[in-house]
């Protein structure tokens, strides 16, 4: 992750853990929930699961109500996301979260399968795809998903004017202000699909794309297939 890249994830992410889970739905529209299904669709039958930059818990409590019997990790850098998951998941014996730099990572343990929302476009894909394969068991599974700038021009302009409109909306929502007038510049600048693919190839896993919703949302698989 670049040094400019992460002095955005405190400006993102420390004052808007509360209000997370309702503004992700009605910003993307419902799709967050769509595309978290196609993460789902994803994930084998198996006993233990990485959620990194887990956040609030959405995409970990979808798998543990896909998967309710495996070991479920989720970790995250931000706390008061991590206290919103832990709360979510109260009476879960089965399921923790740890609070750790997904980039850093060390859990001493691996995992049928790694999935992660939303973390791509901050991550340098060498250090994290490295930290993934050393989480990985054999025959395991990483899951990747993020936003991505739609290649088509006329959805692009469709995709411009919203988040000019989000900038506007940001005015009224002064914890939301950075990430709405921040994040597209994140999203057109990062090459994250392309890189992330070719750094997953380069460890010999087996890469599958999945776009999503006219080019704005991506899933790549990379399967350590023995
Ligand atoms: C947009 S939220 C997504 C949360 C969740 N995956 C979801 O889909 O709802 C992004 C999360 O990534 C976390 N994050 C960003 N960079 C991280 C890193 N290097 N290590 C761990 N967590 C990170 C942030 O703290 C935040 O909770």
């Amino acid at each position: 992750m670049s040094e400019s890249t992460k002095n955005l994830i405190p400006r993102f992410f420390d004052k808007t853990a509360l209000t997370y889970d309702k503004i992700v739905n009605q910003t993307t529209f419902a799709k967050d929930k769509y595309w978290k299904k196609e993460i789902l669709k994803k994930i084998p039958q198996c006993k233990s699961i990485l959620d990194l930059a887990c956040g609030t818990g959405i995409l970990t409590e979808k798998i543990s109500e896909k998967l309710p019997d495996a070991k479920i990790v989720g970790v995250d850098i931000t706390e008061s996301y991590l206290d919103i998951a832990k709360k979510r998941f109260a009476s879960k014996e089965n399921v923790s979260f740890v609070k750790q730099d997904a980039e850093k990572l060390d859990l001493e343990e691996k995992f049928d399968c790694i999935t992660s929302s939303y973390i791509p476009k901050y991550c340098n894909p060498e250090i994290l795809v490295d930290v993934c394969m050393k989480h990985l068991k054999t025959g395991g599974k990483i899951i990747l998903h993020d936003f991505t700038y739609p290649e088509n021009k006329a959805v692009r302009i469709f995709w411009n004017l919203y988040f000019v409109v989000l900038n506007i909306i940001g005015y009224f929502i002064p914890n939301w202000r950075d990430v709405f007038v921040e994040l597209p510049k994140l999203i057109k600048s990062t090459r994250w699909l392309g890189e992330f693919e070719k750094v997953m190839k380069n460890h010999g896993l087996k890469v599958e794309l999945q776009q999503m919703t006219w080019g704005c949302s991506a899933i790549l698989t990379g399967s350590n297939v023995v």
